[in-house]
């Protein structure tokens, strides 16, 4: 019935996984510690471009969707470097390989995604296209190459 409708989006769109998942050799956390997971995240300090890193890093870790939080996380992100660094990361100055391989590895090292982003953080907080051209790259990194912000 669902798909007869042609909904766009997931039902378990918006809310905490109730579903264990991982990616490659990771698990991410276990539904049955998530909650608690999302708790000390939120505690997380986040007044340094390191610290917000590390608190990214957790979040990711935590992965509390079943499916976007590459997506939404990047968004999120890039909300707390605007706050209160007044700086974005600009994606399309970040290499999908690197990231990727930057954040297998960040939940044992997080050095290689804090040097990757670094060098791509601008001042630039309030350009449309670095914005629009950001999310374009953030679907690209997880396979979508459909639409371009542009065309729509
Ligand atoms: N092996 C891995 N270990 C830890 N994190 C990973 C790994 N592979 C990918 N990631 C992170 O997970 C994100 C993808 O998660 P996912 O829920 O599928 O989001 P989306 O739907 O936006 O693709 C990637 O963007 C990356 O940040
Ligand atoms: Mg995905």
């Amino acid at each position: 019935m669902a798909l007869e409708n042609k909904r766009e989006i997931y039902d378990f769109a918006g809310k905490v996984r109730t579903v264990n998942i991982a990616k490659g050799n990771f698990r991410f956390a276990p539904v049955m510690y998530l909650e608690t997971a999302l708790q000390h995240i939120d505690g997380m300090p986040q007044s340094t471009y390191d610290e917000i890193i590390e608190k990214y890093v957790e979040m990711n870790a935590a992965h509390p969707f079943r499916e976007g939080n590459g997506r939404s996380t990047r968004i999120w992100l890039d909300l707390i470097l605007k706050k209160e660094l007044k700086l974005v990361v600009d994606w399309n100055r970040v290499d999908k390989a690197d990231y990727l391989l930057a954040m297998e590895r960040s939940p044992v090292k997080d050095v290689e995604i804090k040097v990757l982003l670094k060098n791509a953080l601008t001042d630039q907080i309030y350009d449309r296209e670095v914005y629009m051209k950001g999310i374009d790259a953030s679907y690209y990194y997880e396979g979508y190459n459909t639409f371009k912000s542009e065309d729509l």
